[in-house]
C-alpha cells in the first residue's frame, strides 16, 4: 500500500476543522487509496477540544487514517509535512480595525511561513484559508521564502469557495446543471471584491452569458450575490460558512494533487506578472492542474468592465500587502 501523506490542519478545533478533519480521513481530498497522518495545531488554549475531534476520529475508524498528532508548536506541526491546510487565523475582535486584523494574522503566519520554509517537505503544497487568505499567504511565501526550500508558487489561497458559489448561482439562472459549467473564472481577493467573471462560461457547448442574456443581473445581482454571501451565511445561520469552505478547501487540493482534467478553476496563487497583476501577489486566477501542478490560463481577453473589477481587487490586495511591508522587512 501507499506510503501515508502527511497533512497538517491549522485551527484543528474550529468549525472549519470539524468538518474538513473526517472528510481529509476519509479520503475525499487525496483518494481512497492513499492513507493520511493528520498533524493538527491550534493554540494551547484549543488543546482540549482537539484531543476531542481526535476521539470522534477514532471513533470513525477510517480505514485511511495512518496516525495522528495534536500539538501547539507550528515546528512539530508543519515537521515534513506533505500539504498544508492553514486553517487557524485570528477573527476581528470587537472595535479591531482593519489594520490591527493584518497585523495580528501577519504575526501568526510570518510564524508558520518560516515553519514550513525551514521543516516541511520541499514539496508541500499550502493552502491559506485563515483570512485574509490571500494576504496571509504572501506572508507565509514571503517568509518561507528566506530559508530557500520551499517554492513559492507553493503557497495558495482559497478563492474555491468563491468560486463555487458562483458555480451554483450561474446554474441556478441558466437553467443548466453545475457538472455541465465549465471555464469560470474568479479573479483577485478573497473579499467581497473578487470579481467572479461569467464571460468564458459554457454549458454542453452553449455560451452561458448569452444563454442568460442578462447583463443587468450580473451587475446587479450575482457579483453582489456571491461578493456578499459569506455575510448572508453569517446572518442566517449566527454563525460562519464553515461545511462549504471545508468542502472548498478540499476541491482545493483534490485538483491540484489529483488533477482538473483539463478543465478550470480557480486558485490564489503568487502572481508571474500575467494579467498586469504585479508579481509575488496571491491573486485568484484561472488554473488547470495535473501531475500535481497547476498552470494559469494565459491569454483571455480582459474588456473593460472586466479591467475595471480586476483592478478593484488589485488595489484592495496592494493595500494589504503594503499594511504588512514593514512586518516583512
Ligand atoms: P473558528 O474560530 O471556529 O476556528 C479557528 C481556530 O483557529 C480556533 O480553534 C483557534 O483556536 C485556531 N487558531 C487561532 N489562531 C491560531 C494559530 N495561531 N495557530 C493555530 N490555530 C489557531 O473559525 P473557522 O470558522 O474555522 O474559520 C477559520 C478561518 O477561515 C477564519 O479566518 C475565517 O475567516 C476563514 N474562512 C475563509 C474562507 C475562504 O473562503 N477563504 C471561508 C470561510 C472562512
Amino acid at each position: 500500500s501507499k506510503t501515508p501523506v502527511r497533512v497538517t490542519v491549522t485551527g484543528a478545533a474550529g468549525q472549519i476543522g470539524y468538518s474538513l478533519l473526517f472528510r481529509i480521513a476519509s479520503g475525499e481530498m487525496l483518494g481512497k487509496d492513499q492513507p493520511v497522518i493528520l498533524q493538527l495545531l491550534d493554540l494551547p488554549q484549543a488543546q482540549k477540544a482537539v484531543k476531542g475531534v481526535i476521539m470522534e476520529l477514532e471513533d470513525c475508524a477510517f480505514p485511511l487514517l495512518a496516525g495522528v498528532i495534536a500539538t501547539d508548536d507550528p515546528n512539530v506541526a508543519f515537521k515534513d509535512t506533505n500539504v498544508a491546510l492553514l486553517v487557524g487565523a485570528r477573527p476581528r475582535g470587537p472595535g479591531m480595525e482593519r489594520k490591527d486584523l493584518l497585523t495580528e494574522n501577519a504575526k501568526i503566519f510570518t510564524v508558520q511561513g518560516a515553519a514550513i520554509g525551514q521543516y516541511a517537505d520541499p514539496d508541500v503544497k499550502v493552502l491559506v484559508v485563515g483570512n485574509p487568505c490571500n494576504t496571509n499567504a504572501y506572508i507565509a511565501k514571503e517568509t518561507a521564502k528566506k530559508f530557500g526550500r520551499v517554492k513559492e508558487g507553493n503557497f495558495t489561497a482559497m478563492l474555491r469557495l468563491d468560486h463555487n458559489r458562483a458555480l451554483s448561482q450561474l446554474a441556478a439562472k441558466s437553467g443548466r446543471s453545475v457538472d455541465s459549467l465549465k471555464s469560470l473564472v474568479v479573479w483577485g481577493n478573497h473579499s467581497p471584491t473578487m470579481y467572479a467573471d461569467y464571460r468564458f462560461v459554457t454549458s454542453n457547448g452553449d455560451n452561458v452569458k448569452a444563454l442568460i442574456n442578462d447583463e443587468a443581473w450580473n451587475r446587479d445581482t450575482f457579483l453582489p450575490t456571491v461578493g456578499k454571501r459569506g455575510a448572508a451565511i453569517i446572518e442566517a445561520r449566527g454563525l460562519s460558512s464553515a461545511a462549504s469552505a471545508a468542502n472548498a478547501a478540499i476541491d482545493h487540493i483534490r485538483d491540484w494533487v489529483l488533477g482538473s482534467n483539463g478543465e478550470w478553476v480557480t486558485m490564489g496563487i503568487p502572481s508571474d506578472g500575467s494579467y498586469g497583476i504585479p508579481e509575488g501577489i496571491v491573486f485568484g486566477v484561472p488554473v488547470i492542474t495535473a501531475n500535481g501542478e497547476y498552470k494559469r490560463v494565459e491569454g483571455l481577453e480582459i474588456d473593460a468592465f472586466s479591467a475595471e473589477r480586476i483592478a478593484l481587487t488589485l488595489k484592495e490586495l496592494e493595500e494589504e500587502r503594503a499594511g504588512v511591508a514593514d512586518l516583512l522587512a
